[in-house]
């Protein structure tokens, strides 16, 4: 009932050449009718993703937005702009969003409404860090994100993205028991906002996920999909498509 959705994000890497390269390498590689397939190019690769990909069975995202429609923001990228690329959705409040670059649950939540606006299928990331995990916090900073980021959401195609920030690029992946114990408790907060319709919300998990560990995270109720960073740049990626469930 719930879609899979397999994506990669490619992070500050692959200028357009490289992005010509990769799908042709990646293209003759993966045929999917039953997984979504999504690639985040920097924006620069957009467009080039884009007409690369066309008539493919993978769609294009970007890997953030800004949440004003124009004027004044040096170095900013609408939501409009992206939609004009022909890109699909866009990554919101990816952990290092939000660690380098100061994205908050606030602006989470304005970029998820005007992503939303615009007709952009936006991913909301949530994770918690290393710290807190140890001291006991998870699930307490996990659904502050929740309810913060999603405040007054009421569309409930958002997908949200679990990806533990002690796992991301290095190489420790959450077990999939410790994966799914978050996803289950994401789901029962999306199920208070959004009721029954929260069986039908996709939720990926992130962090260092490989050809070698997608099946077993996959096994997982919860898990609906992955995000996949490191291992979405070589052609790796088509194993993790392909994964055989
Ligand atoms: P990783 O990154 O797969 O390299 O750990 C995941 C992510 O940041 O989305």
């Amino acid at each position: 009932m719930r879609k899979e959705i397999i994506a990669g994000n490619w992070k500050m890497n692959k200028n357009v050449s490289q992005t010509k390269d990769y799908f042709s390498e990646l293209l003759p590689l993966i045929s999917t009718d039953k997984r979504e397939v999504v690639i985040f190019p920097p924006f620069t690769s957009l467009s080039a993703a884009v007409s690369c990909t066309q008539g493919s069975c993978v769609k294009i995202g970007a890997q953030n937005m800004y949440f004003e429609d124009s004027g004044a923001f040096t170095g900013e990228v609408s939501a409009e702009m992206i939609r004009d690329t022909g890109a699909v959705r866009v990554l919101v409040g990816h952990s290092e969003r939000r660690t380098l670059f100061g994205e908050t649950d606030e602006t989470v939540n304005k970029k998820l409404r005007k992503a939303f606006e615009t007709g952009l299928s936006p991913i909301m990331c949530v994770g918690e860090d290393l710290n807190q995990r140890q001291s006991g916090e998870t699930f307490d900073f996990i659904a502050s994100q929740i309810r913060n980021g999603l405040a007054g959401i009421e569309n409930d195609s958002i997908v949200v993205a679990y990806e533990p920030i002690w796992a991301i690029g290095t190489g420790v992946t959450a077990t999939s028991g410790q994966a799914e114990e978050v996803c289950g408790f994401i789901r029962e907060r999306l199920a208070e906002q959004f009721g029954n319709a929260a069986d039908g919300i996709r939720i990926l998990y992130g962090g260092s996920v490989k050809a070698g560990n997608i099946k077993e995270l996959m096994a997982m109720e919860d898990i609906d999909g992955v995000l996949v960073g490191g291992a979405s740049l070589k052609s790796e990626f088509a194993d993790i498509v392909n994964y055989d469930d």
